[in-house]
């Protein structure tokens, strides 16, 4: 079983948040933040921004199924548990775009230039450098509960995916996890609060400047075939939208591939 509050030396609570990462929880180890998150909500409602980290995550979950391998000590990997009850299940995408706007504004503040890869990679130079997985829980007609997975790539400097970056391949130098798990929960905390305050109207205009190719004419491939196409926009599902020679057309993530993969 868990034990809650374990607070390693490392990650200390952040002294610049309202409530993201005052109650956190430490395990050195474990399989997935993410599931460990929605365990603890099983028995219990712990206070909304907790926070569940570990130093070496050994079955991270990614999105589209796939496994996120991360080097032991090296990067970040936690989850954070929202209750967006003020958002009704269609417009759930707001959530995810918040998220993805705190992990490159955080970027951005330290010196990098960060691209949103629809719906939620977060690239520097074309490469992949953090991963967010979001497993969203409704009731009836409203959002009840969100666990935010972010995988942040700190301090690794080999990875086995060319596609892959990290803060400190970057820049050549590494940099303190605490410091840097600070700096991305402030972020979090206040674009998640600009979300319930304005809605998505206060996230989309800051997505969008970060969107990797937008207005751009790049290669897709779909079920039946790859095409060329401009993204235009995120309709109010959060599906890709995308303009081809004869029509605009709405995407989800199962439908549709970058032609390149990062
Ligand atoms: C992706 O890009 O495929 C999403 C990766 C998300 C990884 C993070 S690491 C912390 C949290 N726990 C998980 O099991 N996954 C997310």
């Amino acid at each position: 079983m868990l034990t809650p509050k374990l607070i390693n030396p490392l990650y200390k609570i952040p002294a610049t948040t309202l409530f993201l990462g005052q109650n956190l929880i430490y395990l050195p180890e474990c399989h997935s933040t993410n599931t460990v998150a929605q365990q603890l909500c099983q028995n219990s409602m712990p206070p909304e921004g907790t926070v569940v980290i570990t130093s070496a995550q050994t079955a991270g979950k990614g999105q589209r199924g796939n496994t996120w391998i991360t080097e032991p000590g090296q990067n970040l990997t936690f989850s954070t548990l929202f209750y967006p009850t003020f958002l009704a299940p269609t417009l759930q995408f707001g959530l995810t775009m918040a998220v993805a706007v705190a992990v490159a504004e955080f970027l951005k503040e330290a010196g990098f230039n960060p691209q949103i890869k629809w719906p939620n990679d977060v690239l520097v130079n074309s490469r992949k450098i953090s991963g967010l997985l979001l497993e969203n829980s409704l009731q009836g007609e409203k959002m009840s509960r969100s666990i935010a997975g972010i995988g942040l790539n700190v301090n690794q400097t080999t990875f086995s995916l060319t596609t892959a970056t990290s803060m400190a391949l970057e820049t050549g130098h590494s940099f303190d996890l605490n410091h840097v798990f600070h700096g991305v929960v402030s972020k979090l905390e206040v674009w998640y609060l600009r979300l319930r305050e304005r809605g998505r109207p206060g996230i989309e205009p800051v997505y969008l400047q970060y969107l990797y190719g937008l207005n751009q004419s790049l290669s897709f491939e779909t079920g039946t075939g790859p095409f060329m196409g401009t993204i235009i926009g995120i309709d109010a599902s959060g599906k890709l939208v995308i303009r081809t020679a004869t029509e605009d057309r709405s995407f989800s993530l199962q439908e549709i591939r970058y032609a390149y993969k990062v």
